[in-house]
């Protein structure tokens, strides 16, 4: 394979990116640039992401990130070998403003387009920040998603398991919100938690005991609503103390479960050299989270692989990243690439 330098695109969700990647013919990728615009700014006032408000700011900002890509990588449009973007899964406005971005930028320079899976973006990113050689468990936990892959190759990837219903990150939000505390909600109960008891409330574990890895966590986003609306009954309102002992409480929940989930993954994976169990998405950001994970990998006899944040939560490079490896697999596509709002791996 010739050397590759690739454009990626993203913009399924609610940040606007860009990036450039580099693959040399040998040696480990390098990130020359990555963009990330967000829109939290946008969306605040509305307690969620706005699908027409987060469309209509991908439209306005992908050119600017596109072009802040190249600037910061040091690279003409025309340096690059060929343009990735997100094809899906995701909201179909934001989705759809990337395709037609890079679509126009493959029209216009000739150079190869490569629609990408999201997801795939994210299960790959471990092997661009860290070299992690294949198969791997990848566990996928954000606002949006929650699912066990085992990676086998580029374009292999079997889903073990996930939630049936709300991912941990929407969990955190909307038991943030309930107990009264800010928002993002996942780092607000954390840091709520490390003031708190974890046994005062007794918080169901759901499905804990079932074999495979399926998760549930709406019950238990159920449960600590119930649980303040008794202390706000019995007292009138809730104390600082009862923030932090509901937080840490429901975090020990979330930690006890995605830990069982974890174990239970690894009997799907199979006999390998190196085992490596990674992560990606914004809640493995917690660090309760990552210390139960990375104990599960070391029982396992497994390395714990959990890129940097930046890497971790939505980007572009690890978009270009992805169509780089595929591009070996594959064949480009062409200007009818579509947008899939439902895309499973
Ligand atoms: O991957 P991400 O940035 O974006 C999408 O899901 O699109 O993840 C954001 C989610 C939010 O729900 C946020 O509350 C959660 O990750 N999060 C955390 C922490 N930091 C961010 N959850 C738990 N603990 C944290 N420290
Ligand atoms: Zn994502």
């Amino acid at each position: 394979r010739p050397p590759l330098t690739i454009l990626g695109l993203e913009s399924s969700c609610d940040d606007t990116a860009a990036a450039v990647v580099h693959l040399p013919v040998s040696g480990p990728p390098a990130i020359l640039s990555s963009i990330v615009a967000d829109q939290t700014d946008l969306h605040a006032a509305f307690g969620g992401v706005v699908p027409e408000i987060a469309a209509r700011a991908h439209a306005e900002k992908l050119d600017l990130c596109v072009e802040q890509a190249l600037t910061q990588a040091n690279m003409t449009l025309g340096a690059i070998d060929a343009i990735a973007v997100t094809a899906g899964p995701g909201l179909i406005g934001g989705v759809v403003s990337g395709v037609m971005c890079a679509k126009g930028l493959s029209a216009a320079t000739g150079k190869p387009l490569y629609g990408v899976n999201h997801l795939a973006g994210h299960a790959l990113t471990p092997r661009l920040t860290d070299g992690v050689e294949y198969p791997y468990l990848m566990l996928l936990v954000s606002g949006g998603h929650c699912q066990f892959l085992l990676v086998k190759d580029a374009d292999d990837f079997t889903r073990l398991g996930g939630t049936i219903d709300d991912a941990p990150g929407e969990a955190f939000d909307k038991v943030a919100r309930l107990i009264g505390l800010g928002q993002p909600g996942g780092p607000a109960i954390e840091s709520a938690a490390l003031n708190g008891d974890n046994r005062r409330f007794a918080f169901p574990r759901p499905l804990l005991d079932r074999a495979g890895c399926d998760m549930s966590f709406s019950g238990l986003k159920t449960a600590v609503l119930r649980t303040r609306d008794q202390l706000v009954k019995e007292n009138g309102g809730l104390t600082v103390q009862d923030q932090c002992d509901l937080a840490a409480g429901f975090q020990a929940a979330v930690v006890d479960v995605l830990a069982a989930k974890t174990r239970n993954a690894f009997a799907s994976y199979p006999d390998a050299a190196q085992r490596s169990l990674c992560v990606a998405g914004g809640v493995a950001a917690n660090t309760a989270i990552r210390s139960a994970l990375e104990t599960v990998a070391s029982d396992q006899k497994a390395s714990f692989v959990a890129p940097p944040l930046a890497l971790c939560t939505d980007n572009a490079a690890m978009i270009a990243y992805a169509a780089a490896e595929q591009s070996t697999l594959r064949s480009e596509d062409d200007l009818k690439l579509s947008a899939r709002p439902r895309w499973p791996l």
